[in-house]
């Protein structure tokens, strides 16, 4: 059992304790605590494997947050847990069990793969922790299986594709090849890229794949190279995206096949990559290079803090801290107060440097896909490919 999800009978039993305290004048050192006491905050992020980077990114974005409100919430001082889930999604749940069961968080932010967050999604389900997923944009979280409990302050997994096709097809790229990793990120990122595309008229003449974290793209670079689509597509984020790059421009296809991806392909890599990165297009709800004053002033105060460049996510882990503490605010502080906790995240407007975005009615961001390209390092913003996105949220059923 766990502090958020008391039994009835420990429920009756505290108010009467409430009622003789107040009474008494006397505080029960474990009411005290409950909004007086530290925060307990847990993070459970990749800090090995394929998708490290993008972990501490994450880890960075929420303590800039916090740190900008003094390092506390609503006033309240913050004890940090922290788990490395090595992106492994057979020790999911066992990872989320010890934040939640040993550790006793008040709130588990994590994570970045979506076969782990299905082992944190069972674990939120079941504890009632609140839980704000800083990346992972499995579909389930938000749409069939969505909870109270639950937010998303990235995207879905299909959201950062759905514009990419038309923005192909108005290029004349008439046929295309699909690649990404096989698991649910790389598969639901085709469901959003195969509506898209073939709603504007393209068709999608081979669906290529290879298992996560697997890197050996020789074999399907050379059967793109036989089928000779009009373009590329895919999805694949983290170091291993600069790989891939670099792999196409070596096979011979850059410069003959243009390649277009949601944007993690070149966020956080676009140095690495190297000049096999200029020219892709991509989509995806933020780029360094917007020119607002908001975007600018994270920017310059990340580095500082960081000393590195922040990518998307940087923001999104931002973002998830912005919504915390307008969650932790609306509530004084007191974290079981779930109702008003819960009601205050979901009006929320989070002022992001990716631009303001509210939350859709299962719990995941509405926001503007901006259309992309990888130049010198930066991904120059040529336009938005679609406003106020939001996810379908089909199934979910919350109130
Ligand atoms: C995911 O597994 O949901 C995922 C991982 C990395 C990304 C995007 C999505 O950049």
């Amino acid at each position: 059992m766990t502090t958020s999800q008391p039994t009835r009978r420990i429920v009756l039993s505290r108010s009467a304790a409430l009622i003789g305290a107040a009474s008494t004048g006397l505080m029960l050192p474990e009411l005290a605590h409950a909004q007086t006491g530290k925060i307990r905050v847990g993070l459970m992020l990749p800090y090995t494997g394929a998708f490290a980077p993008l972990g501490v990114a994450i880890e960075n974005g929420v303590r800039m947050a916090i740190n900008e409100q003094g390092g506390k919430l609503a006033g309240r001082e913050i004890e940090w847990f922290k788990v490395d889930d090595e992106s492994d999604p057979s020790k999911g749940v066992e990872n989320a069990s010890k934040l939640v069961q040993r550790d006793k968080v008040d709130v588990l932010i994590g994570t970045v793969h979506s076969g782990v967050q299905m082992g944190i999604h069972k674990v939120a389900r079941e504890s009632g922790v609140l839980t704000l997923i800083p990346n992972a944009g499995v579909h389930a979280a938000t749409r069939a299986l969505c909870a109270p409990n639950v937010f998303r302050t990235s995207f879905s997994n299909s959201q950062s594709t759905r514009a990419l096709g038309k923005v192909m097809m108005d290029k004349g790229h008439k046929k295309t090849v699909w690649i990404t990793w096989k698991y649910a990120a790389g598969d639901e990122a085709f469901e959003g890229f195969k509506e898209g595309y073939t709603a504007a008229g393209g068709t999608i003449v081979k669906e290529l794949g290879l298992p996560f974290p697997n890197v050996e793209f020789q074999a399907l670079l050379t059967e793109i190279a036989s089928l000779k689509p009009d373009a590329v597509a895919c999805f694949f984020a983290g170091p291993s995206a600069a790989k891939f790059m670099k792999d196409y421009a070596a096979a011979g296809l850059k410069g003959k096949i243009p390649l277009y991806g949601s944007g993690f392909l070149t966020e956080g890599v676009l140095a690495a990559a190297g000049p096999a990165a200029d020219g892709v297009v991509t989509t995806l709800h933020y780029s360094d290079s917007l020119d607002t004053p908001r975007n600018n002033k994270f920017r310059l105060e990340y580095a500082k803090a960081f000393r590195m460049q922040p990518d998307v996510y940087s923001v999104q882990g931002y973002d998830t801290g912005l919504l915390l503490i307008q969650g932790a605010n609306a509530v004084k502080g007191d974290l079981n107060a779930k109702p008003a906790l819960y009601k205050a995240m979901e009006s929320a407007v989070i002022d992001s440097p990716r631009g303001k975005w509210t939350m859709s009615k299962s719990h995941n961001p509405v926001q503007d896909m901006y259309l992309r390209v990888a130049e010198k390092g930066e991904n120059k913003v040529l336009g938005v490919a679609a406003k106020a996105l939001a996810d379908s949220g089909a199934g979910c059923k919350l109130s």
